[in-house]
């Protein structure tokens, strides 16, 4: 450790000298630049006024880019942006200013991603499943390039990194697996390199994580506002102690800030769990008592347990804001729908009756279940929830199997980000589902063939009204399983159903058995469909009533009931369904509406207009069905 500060100080002690040319702090030997159609940006430090020249060289010697740029004062920053360039390499890299000179060697262009976010994205290669393999198979990819930023906190936006961990490296097992939560980050490895194989590009892999932190802590002022909470920097947590800085907007400020000027091709992130047992830096460590104690959890900081229901305001805020800083300080290179990728919080406690993980997870799709979508566009997911590891030795919210985590990530990013339309990257989704009122039966029809790994009598619930509560949350057995639909028996539901919740827990399953998975062995994820007026707005609020006579009496009264309170309750006449995302080619499902008075057809007619612009929405909706003789026949 000793020797690493050292050496980061004396790489770092010309960019504060002034005047003195150097490169900025992310600029080493060995790095990788973004690769074409954008420009590497590059910037240093200077003698304000002075003329630099930048040139990229090969290994003849031969110059093949040649630009020049002012220091600009009182900053003392130069910046330029290299052409488009072909991945490959080695090239070296010069700058100069007047007599003096600064060369990188050993440069290669590629595709530069960004990794960042808590413990699980800093957990290292040597702390995961198969270490040693992994370990001593890092040798055979030196067109990986690794970079690791310290961990830093700051008041104010900084302009370049105060520390770096790792300078960027050829991948070794020693600076792969050099401790526990250090560096390298065994996610951003693991998809680092299948990236690589997949592609056949140089990659080059910045980490920026902190264990234990809360998204407001890399979130600009900004996402802040935008979500309407403080953005108070000098405020302290009575926990603070106990993890990395809660402080909103510290971790932007100094991990992320600087690193906008940088050309990125994508970002992959992990955040969202409880912070604690992060044993990352400045943690003692904590006695089980403290981490069970209710008061304990009762003020827990990172977002499972802060502002957890702000989340779906705060993450697809922080990725717009992300992509805009970092399109902004590139110079426009870095594209402004930089790819965005994420894990889906996986598992903490066995026994949990707080459902705060089952709200962080949906709040990471912004209550939306899937994505990309309309509030979360190039952005993709990798569902965890069926990778939990109770007997981690680095505690069950740090589980290790980190290649499944990856692989499903690769899936998200050569669909969402290399434009892969052909690939499988999402697990099956519900399009529908039918209540069948008179059988007590609910026919949930999925996007995608199921494998039923399964069959679990806890994994379906629905919200079932009652006197005491609107919305009672009941199970709903598995009675069959289709090749892409599932019955669920409603025997516990006498009144209408007005919601359906899947794997709403916080650990919903033992590893990779969760019920149901398509034939690539992805996940379903979990998912809220939610018809009650006070539930989430966006997740399918529409019902649907087939035709029928005898219906339920008591279910049309809560129909009726839920359409006084709720005025997006739409009956619809025809509409067809929408695609399932993933599966462009599905055809659409003519439905019939209700139809049993010539004013609610003129109701519903008139609503078709506005439905039918909602219907750029692809999530799924409830249909009811009231099947018996009547009017049908
Ligand atoms: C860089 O500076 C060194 C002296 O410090 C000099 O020998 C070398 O020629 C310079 N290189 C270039 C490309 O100007
Ligand atoms: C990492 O943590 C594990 C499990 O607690 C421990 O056995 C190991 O010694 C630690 N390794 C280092 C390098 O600290
Ligand atoms: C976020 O979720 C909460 C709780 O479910 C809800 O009240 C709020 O309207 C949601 N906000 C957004 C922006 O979706
Ligand atoms: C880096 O980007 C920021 C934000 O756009 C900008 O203010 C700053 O001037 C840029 N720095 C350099 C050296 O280009
Ligand atoms: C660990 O390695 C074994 C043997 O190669 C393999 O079967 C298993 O899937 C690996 N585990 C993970 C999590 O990758
Ligand atoms: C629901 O599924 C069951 C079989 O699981 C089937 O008998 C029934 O007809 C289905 N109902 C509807 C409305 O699709």
């Amino acid at each position: 450790m000793a020797a690493w500060a050292l050496l980061v100080l004396l790489a770092l002690a010309p960019a504060v000298a002034g005047g003195v040319l150097s490169f900025a702090s992310y600029y080493g030997d060995h790095m990788v630049l973004q690769q074409k159609p954008s420009g590497a940006v590059v910037w240093g430090h200077g003698e304000p006024g002075a003329m630099v020249t930048l040139t990229l060289s090969g290994a003849s010697g031969l110059i093949i880019v040649e630009k020049t740029a002012q220091v600009k004062g009182p900053s003392g920053t130069w910046t330029t942006v290299l052409d488009p360039m072909d991945r490959g390499g080695p090239y070296a890299l010069t700058a100069e200013q007047g007599l003096e000179n600064v060369t990188l060697q050993d440069i290669y262009f590629g595709d530069v991603w960004l990794c960042s976010g808590q413990s699980n994205m800093a957990m290292t290669v040597l702390q995961v499943a198969n270490a040693s393999q992994e370990l001593a198979a890092a040798t055979r990819y030196p067109y990986i390039r690794i970079f690791a930023v310290a961990p830093a906190r700051s008041e104010v936006e900084l302009e370049d990194l105060e520390q770096i961990d790792l300078p960027w490296s050829i991948p070794t097992a020693e600076n792969l697996g050099h401790g526990n939560f250090t560096y390298f980050s065994a996610v951003c490895w693991l998809l680092g390199r299948s990236l690589y194989e997949a592609l056949g590009s140089p990659i080059g892999l910045v980490e920026v994580a902190w264990g234990g932190t809360p998204i407001e802590a890399w979130s600009s002022r900004r996402v802040l506002q935008a979500c309407g909470l403080p953005e108070d920097t000098g405020s302290t947590s009575p926990h603070q102690h106990l993890s990395g800085p809660q402080t909103p907007s510290v971790l932007w400020n100094a991990m992320i800030h600087p690193l906008l000027n940088m050309t990125l091709r994508g970002v992959a992130w992990y955040q969202g769990e409880p912070p604690f047992l992060s044993p990352g830096v400045e943690q003692p460590p904590l006695s089980h008592r403290a981490l069970t104690s209710p008061s304990f959890w009762g003020t827990g900081e990172a977002n499972a347990f802060l502002n957890t229901d702000q989340y779906n305001c705060t993450f697809p805020a922080l990725i717009a804001d992300w992509r805009w800083a970092f399109h902004t300080g590139s110079a426009r290179q870095t594209e402004p729908l930089l790819p965005f990728g994420f894990v889906q919080l996986s598992t903490y406690r066995r026994r949990s009756a707080d459902d705060s993980f089952a709200r962080l997870r949906w709040h990471q799709t912004a209550d939306l279940g899937v994505v990309p979508n309309a509030r979360m566009p190039s952005t993709f997911m990798a569902v965890a929830m069926d990778l939990g590891d109770e007997h981690s030795p680095y505690g069950s919210i740090h589980p290790r199997d980190k290649q499944n985590v990856a692989h499903r990530l690769l899936l998200g990013a050569m669909a969402v980000a290399y434009g892969d339309k052909g690939l499988v990257f999402q697990g099956p989704y519900p399009t529908r589902a039918i209540l069948e009122v008179t059988r007590g039966l609910l026919n949930v029809t999925y996007s995608q063939e199921l494998i039923c790994h399964q069959r679990d009598a806890q994994a379906f619930e629905v919200c079932c009204p009652s006197q005491a509560s609107p919305c009672q949350w009941l199970l709903a057995p598995v009675v069959a399983v289709g090749s892409r639909t599932v019955t669920l028996a409603l025997s516990g539901c006498r009144t209408l159903v007005l919601g359906l919740r899947y794997a709403w827990a916080e650990w919903p399953c033992e590893y990779q058995a969760c019920p149901l998975y398509n034939s690539q062995g992805l996940p379903a994820p979990p998912f809220l469909l939610d018809t009650h007026p006070a539930g989430n707005a966006a997740g399918g609020r529409e019902l649907l009533l087939l035709p029928g006579s005898m219906a339920s009496l008591r279910a049309l009264t809560a129909l009726r009931r839920l359409k006084e309170v709720s005025s997006e309750i739409a009956l619809l006449t025809a509409q067809r369904a929408d695609p399932a995302p993933g599966q462009p080619g599905r055809p659409p499902s003519p439905v019939m509406g209700w139809s049993s008075s010539s004013e609610q057809a003129e109701a519903a007619a008139s609503r078709r207009y506005r439905v039918t612009a909602r219907s750029a929405c692809r999530f799924p909706r409830i249909f009811i069905t009231f099947p018996s003789s009547g009017h049908r026949r």
